[in-house]
């Protein structure tokens, strides 16, 4: 059969286009070759729905050491004690979650969207926010740090069956101790979505939710540095007393409820291929060098945060404890939204993404700020002081959103820097 030369050359830019620009991307990343490898490989072509040794097809056998693989790595990394590693997404993963804790109609308390918070969270174009009463809480307007104190207000009066932790653009560890107490106070499950800060945790930088949380899901593909994917997680205590029994009279344990959320509940065959990629970064995750990676992500962001501050930048609640940062452009460019910062930057080959900030005056469309992110260019090589130089010349782009040709000349500086750090050297 003629090779598909069209679709290869689209590829082929688009290698050009991650090799030669900064991504800044918070929740993207750079798979290894590995990686790409087992995702590119024959285990696409098998069907496998069920679990490891229980499957509704023959010729699973290879297919389950591989998936097995992925439980058994995840579950070390988190010190799990049970893992899914078959969500096809992070949404997929909290919908799952969704399907097992509640029913149509009933409350679940998350992060306000507009204030850092995931689509997936009660967003009311999403299915969390359609199916599910969705009750929000938000970010202190001054301290940009999450309002426990409203959080707990809310839970005490609504009586959610579920609250939600974690988010799409927030800077600061969480304060999951003090959530888990709020829960058990009323009699709800706490669930942390950890997608953005997971590799982070898994590094040891950052609290392990797993400590705190009922339930815990991620996606691989962010800090994590693994395929597009989700995955969920149970701790060692939180088994057993959340059992369910069905209509038909058996007791269900939590994992039970879980495994039949994802497989028959709301996916189909399982992507074993992505799997098989999940259980390579879960392995990479295990090593060493890792640690130092991530180490130096948070370095990073740290470094660009205050270079941000230098330049006369508001970054959301004064800095960062992760991997991300918010920019609220209003301070320095009180004309500027977030479209057409992205959009000057873009050109100049700087990738990053428009956000709105806590208590924005513009839509989500328009927004007033922009989110940064360490992992990808980390994944590079990059280290603390090429943070500065990115810093300067985003302010250059930005101050000149309108200038054609200082924007390209930033845009040939860039893929001048970019080639100093291959996509492939680790
Ligand atoms: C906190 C959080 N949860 C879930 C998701 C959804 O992940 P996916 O895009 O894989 O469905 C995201 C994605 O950005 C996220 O930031």
């Amino acid at each position: 059969m003629k090779r598909d030369d069209l679709l290869f050359s689209i590829i082929n830019k688009e290698y050009e286009r991650q090799t030669s620009g900064v991504e800044l991307i918070a929740s993207e990343n750079f798979v290894s070759e590995e990686v790409m490898q087992a995702a590119g490989s024959v285990l696409t072509n098998k069907y496998a729905e069920g679990y490891p040794g229980r499957r509704y097809y023959g010729g699973c056998q290879v297919i389950d050491e591989a998936e097995q693989l992925a439980i058994d790595r995840l579950k070390q990394i988190f010190s799990a004690a049970w893992v899914n590693v078959q969500p096809h997404a992070g949404a997929q993963a909290n919908m799952a979650v969704f399907m097992t804790c509640l029913n149509p109609g009933d409350k679940f308390l998350g992060l306000n969207l507009a204030h850092g918070g995931h689509l997936s969270h009660g967003s009311p174009v999403n299915f969390s926010g359609l199916v599910y009463q969705a009750l929000a809480y938000n970010v202190g307007e001054q301290s940009g740090e999450v309002d426990y104190e409203q959080l707990q207000e809310v839970a005490l009066k609504e009586h959610p069956k579920l609250i939600v932790a974690g988010a799409s653009a927030y800077s600061r560890e969480w304060d999951y101790a003090r959530i888990r107490q709020i829960a058990d106070e009323i009699g709800a499950i706490f669930m942390v979505d950890m997608a953005h800060p997971a590799g982070l945790i898994a590094a040891g930088l950052l609290k392990n939710p797993l400590r705190y949380a009922h339930i815990v899901t991620s996606t691989t593909h962010k800090t994590l540095r693994g395929p597009r994917g989700g995955v969920i997680l149970l701790g060692e205590d939180f088994e057993n007393p959340w059992g369910k029994t069905t209509p038909k009279g058996e007791i269900k344990m939590m994992s039970a409820l879980l495994d039949s959320a994802v497989f028959p509940g709301i996916q189909g065959g399982p992507l074993e291929h992505i799997i098989a990629a999940k259980a390579i970064a879960f392995h990479e995750a295990l090593q060493p060098e890792y640690i130092a990676y991530q180490t130096q992500v948070k370095k990073n962001a740290a470094v660009m945060a205050q270079a941000l501050v230098d330049k006369g930048y508001k970054i959301v609640s004064g800095g960062t404890d992760n991997h991300l940062m918010l920019v609220d452009l209003r301070t320095k460019f009180p004309d500027l939204t977030g479209k057409q910062a992205e959009q000057a930057l873009v050109k100049a080959d700087i990738t990053t993404n428009k956000n709105m900030v806590p208590f924005d005056s513009r839509s989500p469309f328009q927004t007033s700020g922009l989110r940064f992110g360490t992992p990808a260019i980390t994944t590079r090589g990059a280290k603390e002081n090429l943070m500065g130089d990115i810093v300067e010349l985003i302010d250059t782009v930005l101050s000149n959103a309108d200038n054609d040709a200082i924007i390209k000349s930033v845009a040939q500086k860039v893929n001048t820097i970019m080639r100093d750090y291959p996509l492939f050297a680790w």
